[in-house]
C-alpha cells in the first residue's frame, strides 16, 4: 500500500476537477487610475467620486493602483502567484468614450496589450464589460433608466467582442445589475446618485435588456467566446431561531420572499428565460407598473448563455420592517463575527446559494466570480500583512466550494476579490480587499499571507494534475 497524502492543503486542491479555474478578480475604476490619459473620458464614477461627501474620506479612482501603467508588473505578480485566470473590466468610457461612435484606438490598445500579456504568461483573462463606469454622456442623456443605453451598450460589446473575443477565456455582460439600479438610482449610495424607485426599477430592466442585446452582438462577432453574466446572489433567511414557529412565523417567510424576489429571482428568473416573478410584479406595483417592459424584451434577455457568475459575500437575514401593514423589511445581525464591511463570515451561504441556484434554474457551469473580505490589515514590522482573518476568510469558502462539487454542482471556477486593495466604491480607499497589499503612497504591492496560501493551493491543485 502506498502512502496517502493527508496534509490539508493537498487534500482541498485535490477536491476540485483538474479543469477548476482559480483567478482573482479586479475592475477598471478601482484599480487602473490614469482617468485623463489617451482619449479616456469621464465615467458616472467620476463625476460621483468628485462630489462632496458621496465617498468616505473625499477618494477618488484618479490614481487609485496606477495599473494602467503598471499592468506589465501587475500580470508579472499574477504569474509569480501562479493565478489560473485573471477577471478584469473593460472601462467602456476609456474604450469608447462617451459611449457612442468609434473605438479610441489607444484606449482598446491598453486591453489589447494586457490580454496578450495574460496570456504569454499563461494567466487566462476574463474581461467584464460593465463593471459600473456608464460614460457620463449616457447618464446625461437618462441613463440606465433609458431604454437607448442598453442599445448603446450592446454596440460597445459588439466592439469588445470583435477585438479582443478570440483570446478571452471568459466575456461577462453586466457586474451585479442589482448594485446599479438599486444603488445606483434606488438609494443613492453608488453612482449616479440617483434616489427614485421608478427609475431604479426601469434601470434592473435595461441592464437586463442590454445584456440581452449585448449577448447577440457578442455571439455575432465572436461566436466562440464563453458568454456569460454575474449576479450578486445572496441566501436570504428568516431572523429567527431555527425551526421557530410561532404566530409570526408568517410574517418573516413574506420578508424573505421579498428580499429574495428583488435581489435574486428578480435577475435569475428573467435571465433563465422565466420572465420577471408575478410576485415581485405585484410588491413593487406602488412604485411602477413596468411599463417600459416592452413586447420580446422577455426573450431578448433570455439570451443562451455558457455560464452563470456568482458573487457571494454574505447572507441576508430579513425581519418584517417595523411598520405593520407597509412593505418595509429590515435586515438582522446574528451577532457572528463580521469583516470590515460589516459583513457576517457566512461560508455555508456560499453553499446554499450557489446549490439553490442548481436545484432550482437550469444547469449551467457556475463561476463564483467573486467572493473575498476586507479587513484592517497592519503591515508588521517584518514588511509583511500577516491577515490570518482574510486567510481564514478564504479557505473556508473554498471549503464550501469543494463541499459543492463533491455534491455535483457545477463549479468550474473561483475568482478571490480582489488581487489587489482598491478603491471600494463610496468607502474609498479604507477597506482593502487585497490578497495583495498596495501602499498607497509608493504604489508598493506586497503579497499578504492570504496570497501566499492561495498560491499553494493552486501549485498543490496543478501538481495534483500533473501527477495525475
Ligand atoms: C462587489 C463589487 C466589487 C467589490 C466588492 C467588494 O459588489 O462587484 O467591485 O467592490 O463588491
Amino acid at each position: 500500500m502506498t502512502d496517502v497524502v493527508t496534509d490539508p492543503l493537498t487534500t482541498l486542491a485535490a477536491s476540485f476537477p483538474s479543469d477548476f479555474v482559480f483567478g482573482a478578480a479586479t475592475a477598471a475604476y478601482q484599480v487602473e487610475g490614469a482617468v485623463r490619459e489617451d482619449g479616456r473620458t469621464p465615467s458616472i464614477w467620476d463625476a460621483f467620486s468628485h462630489e462632496p461627501g458621496r465617498v468616505a474620506n473625499g477618494d477618488t479612482g484618479d490614481v487609485a493602483v496606477d495599473h494602467y501603467h503598471r499592468m506589465t508588473s501587475d500580470v508579472e505578480l499574477m504569474s509569480d502567484l501562479g493565478l489560473g485566470a485573471y477577471r478584469f473590466s473593460i472601462s467602456w468610457p476609456r474604450l469608447q468614450p462617451g459611449g457612442s461612435g468609434p473605438v479610441n484606438t489607444k484606449g482598446l490598445a491598453f486591453y489589447d496589450r494586457l490580454v496578450d500579456t495574460l496570456l504569454d504568461r499563461g494567466v487566462a483573462p476574463w474581461a467584464t464589460l460593465y463593471h459600473w463606469d456608464l460614460p457620463v454622456e449616457l447618464e446625461e442623456a437618462g441613463g440606465w433608466p433609458a431604454r437607448d443605453t442598453a442599445e448603446r451598450f450592446a454596440e460597445y460589446a459588439g466592439i469588445v467582442a470583435d477585438a479582443l473575443g478570440d483570446r478571452l477565456h471568459g466575456l461577462i455582460t453586466l457586474n451585479e445589475p442589482w448594485c446599479s439600479a438599486f444603488l445606483g438610482y434606488g438609494n443613492g449610495i453608488h453612482a449616479p446618485g440617483r434616489t427614485d424607485g421608478a427609475a431604479a426599477l426601469a434601470a434592473s430592466h435595461h441592464l437586463l435588456l442590454g445584456h440581452g442585446l449585448a449577448a447577440q452582438a457578442i455571439r455575432a462577432a465572436a461566436p466562440e467566446t464563453p458568454l456569460g453574466i454575474t449576479l450578486n446572489l445572496y441566501p436570504t433567511s428568516p431572523a429567527l431561531p431555527e425551526g421557530y414557529d410561532g404566530p409570526d412565523r408568517a410574517a418573516y417567510d413574506d420578508a424573505v420572499r421579498r428580499v429574495d424576489g428583488l435581489c435574486n429571482r428578480w435577475f435569475l428568473d428573467p435571465v433563465f428565460g422565466r420572465g420577471y416573478p408575478a410576485d415581485v410584479v405585484e410588491d413593487v406595483r406602488p412604485t411602477s407598473s413596468l411599463e417600459f417592459v416592452h413586447d420580446g424584451d422577455t426573450e431578448l434577455i433570455a439570451a443562451p448563455l455558457d455560464f452563470l457568475g456568482v458573487n457571494y459575500y454574505t447572507r441576508h437575514m430579513v425581519a418584517p420592517g417595523a411598520y405593520p401593514g407597509t412593505a418595509s423589511v429590515e435586515f438582522r445581525k446574528r451577532g457572528w463575527p463580521t469583516t470590515a464591511m460589516g459583513w457576517e463570515v457566512d461560508p455555508d451561504g456560499l453553499y446554499d446559494v450557489v446549490r439553490r441556484v442548481h436545484d432550482e434554474y437550469p444547469a449551467l457551469p457556475i463561476y463564483l466570480t467573486e467572493n473575498g473580505a476586507a479587513y484592517e490589515d497592519v503591515v508588521s514590522a517584518d514588511g509583511q500583512v500577516h491577515d490570518v482573518e482574510r486567510l481564514a476568510y478564504l479557505k473556508s469558502h473554498l471549503e464550501a466550494m469543494a463541499r459543492l462539487a463533491a455534491d455535483d454542482v457545477a463549479v468550474a471556477g473561483y475568482f478571490a476579490w480582489s488581487l489587489v486593495d482598491n478603491f471600494e466604491w463610496a468607502e474609498g480607499y479604507a477597506k482593502r480587499f487585497g490578497l495583495v497589499h498596495v501602499d498607497y503612497d509608493t504604489q508598493l504591492r506586497t503579497p499578504k499571507d492570504s496570497a501566499r496560501w492561495y498560491a499553494s493551493l493552486m501549485a498543490a491543485h496543478r501538481s495534483g494534475i500533473l501527477g495525475a
